[in-house]
């Protein structure tokens, strides 16, 4: 790991963390309205409804919160999150932690960019290795909150990245991780970049 990982580790606060109490048998019952769009299990069929299936308890909390208070703008949510409570939000995350995320498949072409990328960065420009954060099998980190990408919608990977880019996603935080990374990444690497995680495992 380089130092500017390690820094950026510390104020992120990855000691910090403790863990929600969700449970995940309630959360099941809770969920029944999100499954039109990010199905039953959380492995959503259209690619621009993430998966939520397997994704780490702290990151999937955080954006709950984040989407329910408006911090994360997310029209097709709108009002679904007001009536929970943290515990329902707890419980959800617990329940989507318990699920398994399916895998897809990358373009063939793209293979080699996207791993050029995900696994050595741009160091020239001083942009991080993705796996210093997202793991070598993109599983993520989720004692950190740093999310798993493996299988996820290359539809929707590369609409965050663009979003975090262009400004349009601003909630991570105050140390903007994303915002500093994704500012280093042409259409074409984010191309590449989606593809190969879409395909990951
Ligand atoms: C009408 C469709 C729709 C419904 C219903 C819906 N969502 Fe979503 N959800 C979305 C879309 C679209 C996004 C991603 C938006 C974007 O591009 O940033 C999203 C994003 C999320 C995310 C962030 C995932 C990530 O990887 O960052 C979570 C968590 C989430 N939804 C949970 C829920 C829960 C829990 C419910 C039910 C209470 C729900 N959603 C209902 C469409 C929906
Ligand atoms: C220093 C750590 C770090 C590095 C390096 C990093 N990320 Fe992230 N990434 C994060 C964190 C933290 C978040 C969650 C932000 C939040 O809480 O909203 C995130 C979120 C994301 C998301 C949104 C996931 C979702 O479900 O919505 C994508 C996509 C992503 N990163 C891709 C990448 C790619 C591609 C690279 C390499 C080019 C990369 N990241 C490098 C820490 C990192």
């Amino acid at each position: 790991m380089n130092k500017v990982l390690v820094s950026l580790l510390l104020t992120l606060g990855i000691t910090g963390f403790a863990h929600a109490a969700g449970n995940a048998e309630a959360g099941q019952g809770k969920v029944v309205v999100c499954g039109a769009c990010h199905a039953a299990d959380g492995n959503s069929a259209a690619p621009n409804f993430p998966k939520l299936a397997g994704q780490g308890e702290r990151y999937l909390l955080k954006q709950l919160k984040d989407i329910k208070s408006g911090a994360r703008p997310i029209v097709e949510m709108t009002g679904l999150l007001d009536n929970l409570s943290d515990q329902d939000m707890a419980d959800i995350a617990a329940f989507y932690v318990s699920q398994q995320m399916s895998v897809g498949a990358a373009d063939p072409k793209l293979v080699e960019a996207g791993q050029a990328l995900f696994r050595g960065g741009k160091l020239d420009e001083g942009m991080p290795a993705c796996i210093g954060c997202h793991a070598p099998d993109g599983s993520g980190l989720a004692a950190a909150g740093f999310p798993k990408l493996a299988g996820q919608h290359a539809t929707y990977v590369a609409k965050q990245l663009t979003d975090f880019r262009e400004g349009n996603r601003t909630n991570d935080g105050e140390s903007m991780i994303m915002r500093a990374i994704a500012a280093k990444l042409s259409n074409k690497d984010i191309e590449a970049l989606s593809s190969y995680i879409q395909g990951l495992h």
